[in-house]
């Protein structure tokens, strides 16, 4: 059965009716460009085809019911429109209720009650933006609903603002914009601090894209997430004694070695390394990109997880056990950790013959090493999100949107 079918049957369970529409946002991997989005440099991600469905329908007067079938002991989640506070007991609805906050506090018009209901594929704490794959999905559908007439950059820079200041946690830009600006087979190159971006067609025709899910959960609000983003600032600040500069991203390779030494610190200057370098690889992995040399573009990846390895610390013995056991196999050309790290998700570009190897192989490893198994999925770029009823008066069932998703479980014969 489809997402949709399955979700349409809870809407209609809790909410007693079959009329709503229904939106979609994908989730994300990073291809390159890791950590670079707060230090104003570049991030190369894509979005994917799994992500979070939404199906509304508006209701009268002002009650706002949420149900997430990921959350189901969570009940119902309902509140007014007139009380839009951040409340800890609403735990994952405040996402979405932060959405509508912060776009009523802008002056746009949502007038009524509305009935929800979220299904997310992409496993929570996986590091693939569950959190803004939920915030734009309803950025999109309250754009819908509600007749708004709303740039798509106003949902990124939205969903940025309730991740940052409703959530409080205190990340970049790169995944909201995204899961907002995605396009099918394309990654997107973002310089974080123009918001100048273009598509760069992925010509992945012998090869896929495998993520591998290291299944250990990350919390980017726990995680040492702050703390980077905190040292950073502080070797910037240093760099700003001598250098005309307001970010690390303005910095090149040789600028940087020139001048480190007046950051003081091994520990910062290892931290500001990375930013600096990681950038510049982001544009020479769309370089590469652009000439057809994936091989080359394979490597850059490999040099980006040795620097968050190294240098910036953000992956930890799940990640570099993965990666490392990607390295080992044949037929793949690059592979790294995706996002911010701390458990989450690995990449790797793999040709296609391989890839069932690659999975046995690399799991065994996995569940060797670590003590429980990882969950592997091929990654399909799909669009960034948008409204996909049959058409926007839709009521009722949509039935079978094929489905574009290779779902692989690791079976291990370990046990
Ligand atoms: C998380 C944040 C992003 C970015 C990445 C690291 O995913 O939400 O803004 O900083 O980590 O590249």
């Amino acid at each position: 059965m489809h997402q949709v079918e399955k979700c349409a049957a809870v809407f209609k369970e809790k909410f007693h009716s079959d009329r709503y529409r229904v939106f979609f946002a994908p989730g994300r991997i990073n291809l390159i460009g890791e950590h670079t989005d707060y230090n104003g440099g570049h991030v190369f991600p894509c979005s994917i085809t799994l992500g979070t469905y939404v199906l509304a329908q508006k209701s009268s007067g002002n009650l706002i019911r949420m149900y997430s079938m990921n959350f189901p002991e969570k009940g119902v989640i309902t509140f007014s429109l007139r009380d839009l506070d951040y409340n800890k007991t609403h735990d994952w609805a405040n996402y979405p209720k932060g959405m509508i906050r912060y776009l009523i506090a802008d002056g746009y018009q949502i007038d009524s009650g509305m009935d929800l209901l979220f299904y997310g594929e992409i496993p929570n704490g996986a590091g693939l933006s569950s959190s803004a794959s939920i915030e734009l999905a309803t950025g999109v559908m309250l754009e819908k609903m509600f007749a708004l007439s709303l740039e798509r950059l106003t949902l990124v820079k939205l969903g940025k603002k309730v991740e940052n200041q409703f959530i409080g946690v205190n990340c970049g830009i790169m995944d909201q914009f995204a899961i907002g600006m995605g396009k099918t087979d394309c990654g997107i190159l973002l310089d974080c601090d123009t918001l100048k971006y273009l598509y760069a067609p992925l010509h992945l025709k012998q090869q896929h894209i495998v993520i591998i899910n290291s299944n250990k959960r990350r919390e980017l609000a726990d995680s040492k997430y702050n703390e980077r983003r905190n040292e950073c600032e502080l070797a910037l600040k240093r760099l700003q004694a001598k250098l005309p500069i307001q970010s690390l991203g303005e910095l090149d390779e040789a600028t940087f070695e020139k001048n480190k030494d007046l950051i003081g610190d091994p520990i910062l200057i290892k931290r500001a390394k990375h930013a600096v370098y990681e950038n510049r690889r982001t544009l020479k992995a769309l370089t590469e990109l652009k000439q057809g040399r994936l091989a080359e573009f394979g490597k850059l990846m490999n040099e980006s997880h040795i620097s968050l390895r190294d240098d910036y610390e953000v992956t930890g013995k799940e990640l570099d056990t993965l990666v490392d056991a990607a390295w080992q196999q044949p037929g793949v050309l690059g592979a790294r950790m995706t996002g911010g790290g701390f458990g989450g998700c690995t990449i790797a570009i793999v040709e296609n013959e391989q890839i069932e190897q690659f999975i046995d192989q690399v799991g065994r490893t996995y569940k060797e090493n670590i003590g429980y198994a990882a969950s592997f999925y091929i990654a399909n770029i799909g669009d960034g999100a948008k409204e996909i009823s049959q058409d926007s008066d839709v009521v009722g069932c949509i039935g079978g949107r094929k489905s574009r998703v290779y779902w692989f479980s690791c079976h291990l014969s370990t046990d």
